[in-house]
């Protein structure tokens, strides 16, 4: 078992968590329903995340996971500084925040977790086994959070720019098989 694989997982395990609770309270907080009922939405789509996570640590315990990154020490700095800008993220959110706030908060935290180590993790287990139902899915959570942003950023080219990024990020990962 290389231990190392087991904490990237634990870290990306920890990262959803975090967007569980983070959405979940954006959900509390917003005022308007339908903005409530689609954070509500993403925070149990994160769930089943947490939930793949979970498989995946079970898989890296029992040594059926590949080693996959060749400087597993270097992915895992670069998850505990991701963390610690997730914290900074959810920390700087007051209890209600606008809508622009929430929308450039929740960007900010799935650009974070594009990190290709969650990319190239997925990959890996999607092949082990020959199911590519999450990978599937994780497009659909991202289109949908990015078609929602764009019909709520109010033409906020910033805002817009990080729906940009996601997508392209996205599709930048699955092109290079990360
Ligand atoms: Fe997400």
């Amino acid at each position: 078992m290389d231990s190392s694989l087991v904490d990237i997982i634990q870290l990306c395990h920890l990262a959803d968590r975090k967007a569980v609770k983070a959405y979940a309270d954006l959900a509390r907080g917003s005022a308007d329903a339908e903005l409530a009922a689609f954070w509500a939405e993403l925070s149990r789509q994160e769930i089943e995340h947490v939930h793949h996570w979970q498989v995946a640590a079970g898989y890296a315990e029992r040594g059926w996971l590949p080693q996959v990154f060749e400087r597993p020490l270097e992915v895992l700095a670069e998850l505990r500084e991701a963390h610690r800008s997730i914290d900074r993220l959810v920390m700087n959110l007051g209890p209600a925040p606008g809508v622009l706030t929430s929308f450039t908060m929740a960007a900010e935290l799935e650009l974070i977790m594009l990190h290709p180590s969650f990319g190239a993790l997925f990959e890996v287990m999607a092949s082990l086994s020959g199911d590519t139902k999450f990978l599937d899915g994780y497009t659909a959570h991202l289109d949908g959070f990015v078609r929602v942003l764009g019909a709520r950023a109010q033409g906020n080219p910033a805002l817009l720019s990080l729906g940009e990024a996601i997508t392209g990020r996205w599709q930048r990962s699955k092109l290079l098989g990360l």
